[in-house]
């Protein structure tokens, strides 16, 4: 598959910055293929030990400096290294055989966009693999002959911006590329847009946008909303596959009625449990750790489905393991992995994480249905009233106080949810959050209430001023 880059000015960090312009550096076409050797995120390790000078006889006049005050920093381990490498949150996995348990997505998505040449949406929370599946999918898309591009959009991206980078991979004839070059002198119009590509491009070709929920622009949204269906209408050798955070697909599109049936809504759902524990097995083993099963159990129950947690958690009790010197990861490693997370997390998201702190406090007894609004939003996406009251009465028995409960947990949750487009349901703002809200809520309730964060005494200040 190929990578394009729109030339947006995306804020990309770290490893994925030097992956992508080490796709975009390259000339040929071939040579742009996504390559199987991407660098390890520490490719010049630093050799154990090298603070060693920090033993030397100190001179006899102490510089007054901080740095000199610091104690010898640990040395790095390269143990350490295979670690961060091995239980990696930052990459998308671009091989088949590193997608944990994707076959069923896989097998749609190849059904509906190569066979049945559906356009699709891929959506679920970030950190479910999005990324990672379509990635995989556009490979094998690749090898079933057609010709897969993949970019991501940005937040200012508009319909111009979304498709132009496109159009210079498209495999056309000459006077096809004549055209396109033509075309490319002003902004892209949806209607001679898809008439270039129903008429000029020569071979199947799937444009994969990730990251479309960034997309801000109504106007654009339509757009892509009418290419579609223009593109659908006459039998394109183009299919279109949009990515992005959502619970279902109005969230990314607002679709025409007569456009759904040729869409394909792929939702990407939790792993199941045993795949998940696939994964960080192999995590493990790529750290040279091996894991005790009941320790496994709590790493993966605690992910609830999102191998980006899967990884994270695993990570962390893996640190732990090592820290004390042992090449097997204890329950009491997850505990601490566990804990250590959190602390990032608060470090992070400061206010999401006081606000789930107060109101675990204030909540009492509604405590279990706000952890249960944690589970639910890890499943399903989204949490609504109606959602929590049916699941407290599968989950938790009990009867009317379910739907007291409910609407407390509601109530509290607001400030953290954001609505979906429908209305009926809600989202975490941070759709990250509910793994680190289930932690919470397993916590030992604190004697005294939280202390409030200096926003969170701002916005008490604030009651009464225009509505808030
Ligand atoms: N099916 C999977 N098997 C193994 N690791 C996965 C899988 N899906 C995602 N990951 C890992 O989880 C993290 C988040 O994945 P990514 O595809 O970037 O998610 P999203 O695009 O939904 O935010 C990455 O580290 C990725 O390698
Ligand atoms: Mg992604």
């Amino acid at each position: 598959m190929t990578t394009l880059d729109q030339g947006f000015a995306q804020q990309r960090s770290g490893l994925f910055d030097r992956f992508l312009s080490l796709t975009r550096s390259n000339e040929k076409r071939q040579e742009r293929v996504i390559p199987d050797d991407v660098p390890l995120y520490l490719d010049t390790p630093v050799l154990p030990g090298f603070r060693q000078d920090a033993a030397e006889p100190e001179p006899a006049h102490l510089p007054l400096s901080m740095s000199a005050m610091a104690p010898p920093i640990k040395p790095i381990s390269l143990r350490r290294d295979s670690i961060y490498a091995a239980f990696n949150t930052a990459m998308p996995v671009t091989d088949r055989h590193g997608l944990a348990g994707r076959n069923s997505e896989l097998e749609k998505l190849v059904e509906a966009i190569v066979v049945q040449r559906k356009h699709a949406v891929i959506f679920g929370t970030r950190g479910s693999g999005k990324t990672s599946l379509a990635r995989v999918f556009g490979d094998l898309a690749d090898e079933a002959g057609c010709i897969a591009l993949y970019a991501s959009a940005n937040g200012e991206a508009d319909f111009d911006s979304l498709f132009r980078p496109f159009l210079t991979e498209l495999p056309m004839s000459g006077a096809g590329q004549e055209r396109a070059r033509k075309m490319m002198g002003e902004p892209l119009d949806v209607s001679r847009l898809s008439a270039l590509l129903v008429e000029e491009v020569r071979e199947r070709s799937i444009l994969i946008i990730d990251e479309y929920d960034r997309v801000q622009s109504e106007t654009a949204k339509q757009d892509v909303a009418t290419l579609l269906k223009l593109l659908t209408d006459i039998h394109s050798p183009v299919q279109v596959v949009l990515v992005g955070i959502a619970s279902d697909i109005d969230g990314l599109i607002a679709a025409h009625p007569s456009l759904r049936r040729h869409l394909a809504p792929q939702r990407v759902a939790p792993i199941p449990k045993p795949e998940l524990e696939r994964l960080l097995l192999s995590c493990a083993n790529n750290a040279r750790l091996a894991i005790d099963e009941d320790a496994l159990d709590m790493l993966a129950s605690a992910a609830m489905g999102s191998p980006y947690h899967a990884r994270l958690f695993g990570m962390q009790a893996a640190l732990v393991t090592e820290a004390a010197g042992r090449d097997r990861m204890l329950l009491s490693d997850i505990e601490q992995g566990l804990a250590s997370a959190l602390e990032d997390w608060e470090e992070m998201s400061g206010q999401t994480h006081a606000l789930f702190r107060r109101i675990l406090w204030e909540a009492g007894s509604a405590r279990r249905m706000i952890a249960l609004s944690a589970i639910v939003a890890s499943q399903m996406s989204a949490i609504s009233y109606e959602r929590l009251v049916t699941l407290g009465h599968e989950v938790l028995g009990g009867g009317s106080i379910n739907e007291s409960q409910a609407r407390d947990a509601m109530a509290r949750l607001q400030p953290a949810l954001v609505a979906t487009p429908n209305g009926e349901l809600w989202m975490f703002e941070d759709t990250l959050a509910p793994q680190f809200l289930l932690l919470m809520a397993k916590q030992p309730v604190q004697a005294a209430p939280p202390v409030q964060t200096p926003a969170e005494e701002m916005r008490a200040l604030l009651k009464g001023v225009d509505g808030l």
